[in-house]
């Protein structure tokens, strides 16, 4: 079963929630680079104040500050365990240095899960996103709601709204991964890597999808 797995698509398409799933069942790594960036953020840290207004923005953190953060978190994987790797690589650039640092580990990506989703499906669904600020999980006020209201199901922290879902914000995501993440899906293609999932299925069924192609 392949075990080493990238998360494509625009913002609100699900790759945090498939990768939570696949931590669960599978029980791979679930890294987000968007919320260890937050988490950066948060701490203050010289990568938090370079990242925070490129976030705030909805544009892309520099790949330098990206590099720092991802391959301190790579160093550290098990990479026999695998990863659902969320958010990261973004642009054809991030994808080959990712591909470089797994050859020398001999652990390449085995997957690309590609998920379609278009503007107004998102806009709703990220208007009832709620995040935890601790271990990054997310829910869905109506659709994948926590067990206890505002409570993170896995460490019961305060749930929170992301301040980059407002709508001007996340039209600027959209545009950013239309111009700059797209081209991966030729990058992965060209590798036989990649799968597309329909996005508008329920967490369940889609689940199921992204399983079968695990092979
Ligand atoms: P990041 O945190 O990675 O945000 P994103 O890619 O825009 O994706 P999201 O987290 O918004 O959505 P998602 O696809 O995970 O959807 P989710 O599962 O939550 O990045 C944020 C920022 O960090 C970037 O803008 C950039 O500035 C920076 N950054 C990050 N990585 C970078 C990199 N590599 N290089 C440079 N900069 C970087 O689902 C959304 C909602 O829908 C949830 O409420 C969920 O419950 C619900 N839902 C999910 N699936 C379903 C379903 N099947 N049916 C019904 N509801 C569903």
């Amino acid at each position: 079963m392949k075990r080493r797995i990238i998360l494509l698509g625009p913002p609100g398409s699900g790759k945090g929630t498939l990768g939570a799933q696949l931590k669960e069942k599978l029980a791979v790594g679930h890294v987000c680079s968007g919320h260890l960036l937050r988490q950066e953020v948060e701490k203050n840290s010289l990568f938090g104040k370079t990242a925070q207004p490129y976030i705030a923005r909805g544009e892309l953190v520099p790949d330098e500050t990206v590099f720092a953060v991802m391959g301190n978190w790579l160093q550290h994987a098990n990479l026999e365990v695998g990863f659902a790797l969320d958010g990261f690589p973004r642009t054809v650039d991030q994808a080959k240095v990712l591909d470089g640092w797994l050859a020398e580990r001999a652990r390449p990506v085995e997957l690309a899960l590609l998920f379609t989703a278009d503007l107004e499906e998102t806009l709703e669904r990220l208007a009832g996103r709620r995040s935890c600020p601790q271990c990054g999980r997310v829910y869905h006020v109506k659709r994948v709601p926590p067990r206890v209201a505002g409570r993170c199901d896995d460490c019961q922290t305060e749930l929170v709204q992301r301040s980059d879902d407002r709508d001007s914000v996340l039209r600027q995501r959209f545009e950013v991964y239309r111009t700059k993440t797209a081209p991966l899906q030729d990058y992965y293609t060209g590798q036989g890597k990649l799968v597309v999932l329909d996005t508008s299925m329920e967490p369940e069924r889609r689940f199921a999808a992204a399983w079968a192609a695990l092979g």
